[in-house]
């Protein structure tokens, strides 16, 4: 058979979505400048589906930055992979930046987010290595398993009891010279829960591995600094190798690991997608720089981060919403319901509200659940929170009749 002919039955993790709705409930697009008020289909919106956590974005200061990086260096410099001709004195200046931020000693830049943590998992460990990871781990976590050449085992999501199994199996297999990695995030981005590092770092008192975390929704966001989940749980020290992402409360791409000079050495000849890829131009670089030192000069910018966050879901609990115990900015509504619900709060938002949220239904998450993923950001006011709230107040019937289809 023919390889094109075959992929029209392959399924794909949007299921349903795959193809209907494209360019509405997949692929929309948001128009007009980045902020918390852009414009769907030609209608103004309040926005609550980008990871612009601190409004760094919008931010005019760091525009102009942008532009005059842009017109100094050229968005093609500096060619090659870092490894070759990519490098510069810029790059290696925001990698000793980057470190300091997450109180880490040296730091790797990574192109992208998604490859660089996949490369870096598949550097770390070899055949003769355990790899334990959280169940719910982002995409990028389990496609770096894949890569893996180590045993892999996976534990139930947050569930110290599974880890301590999957840990204590790992140990009683283990030859001499094998090492046990353990991969979770600090942040969970879908539901908004922390990993539980503090208890998983306590194991290694008891059988000695190293821990990855992605800290892709905590780095600029967590932390009385901002220097992530760590920090706030007060276990930064015991993160061996800290993964940060700009696509979140830096608002560019681009992303970084962190850790010890000799694990950073080895990464920088090891991480494949880097040694074989171009590095981030100059004008990011610059800019990321820039960002950094504006985050860490505007604390106000975390803390009105969390005051929307908090009224936000204050007033979601108010009406009567399920938001989980969510302990991040990440705010989730949950609901029993049908991907078709999931399609109409997402159509009755936007159309009748002039609210932009974004839903996910089976297979992303279990079958007759429902969760609209809110972002709340710096950027938001209390007009827009206000506006949010009364629109979910005015589907709320409409929302638990549809529910109790389900539950029926
Ligand atoms: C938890 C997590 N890890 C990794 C990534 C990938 O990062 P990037 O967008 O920089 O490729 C994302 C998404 O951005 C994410 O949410």
């Amino acid at each position: 058979m023919d390889l094109f002919d075959k992929l029209a039955n392959r399924p794909s993790p949007l299921g349903p979505f795959t193809s209907a709705g494209y360019g509405y409930y997949t692929f929309p697009k948001l128009e007009g400048p980045l902020g918390p008020e852009m414009k769907f289909n030609g209608k103004d919106m309040v926005v609550w589906s980008i990871n612009d956590y601190l409004g760094v974005g919008s931010n005019e200061k760091i525009k102009q930055v942008d532009a005059e990086a842009t017109a100094k260096y050229s968005l093609s410099a500096p060619m090659g992979a870092r490894l070759m001709t990519g490098n510069s004195d810029e790059h290696e200046a925001l990698e000793k930046e980057l470190a300091a931020f997450v109180h880490k000693e040296d730091a790797q830049l990574l192109n992208f987010g998604y490859q660089g943590i996949m490369s870096v998992i598949h550097a770390l460990v070899d055949r003769n290595d355990y790899l334990i990871y959280d169940e719910l781990s982002h995409a990028c976590i389990v496609d770096g398993k894949q890569l893996a050449m180590a045993d892999k085992s996976v534990f139930k999501h947050n569930d110290i009891e599974s880890f301590k199994k999957q840990l204590y199996r790992a140990a009683a297999k283990k030859k001499d010279n094998s090492s046990i990695l353990v991969v979770t995030e600090g942040v969970f981005g879908m539901t908004g829960d922390l990993g539980i590092l503090p208890e998983i770092i306590k194991l290694k008192e008891e059988v000695p591995f190293r821990l990855l975390v992605d800290d892709a929704h905590g780095f600029g966001t967590l932390g009385h600094d901002g220097s992530g989940t760590g920090t706030q749980l007060e276990c930064q020290d015991g993160i061996d190798v800290y993964f940060g992402t700009f696509a979140k409360a830096v608002a560019l791409v681009g992303a970084f690991v962190a850790s010890e000079p000799r694990v950073i050495q080895f990464l920088k000849a090891n991480v494949r997608s880097q040694i074989f890829a171009k590095s981030l131009p100059m004008p990011i670089v610059v800019t990321a720089r820039e960002r950094l030192k504006m985050i860490r000069q505007h604390p106000e910018w975390r803390e009105k981060l969390w005051s929307n966050t908090l009224k936000l879901r204050e007033g979601l609990i108010k009406i009567g919403y399920n938001v989980l115990p969510s302990e991040s900015p990440v705010t989730p509504v949950l609901t029993q319901g049908s991907t078709d619900l999931c399609q109409d709060i997402m159509r009755i938002m936007r159309e009748e509200h002039g609210i932009f949220v974004s839903g996910v239904a089976y297979p992303v998450v279990p079958k007759g659940v429902v969760l609209i993923r809110l972002i709340p950001t710096a950027a938001h006011n209390d007009e827009h929170i206000e506006k949010t709230l009364s629109a979910f107040e005015a589907i709320k019937g409409f929302v638990e009749a549809e529910a109790s289809k389900i539950s029926a």
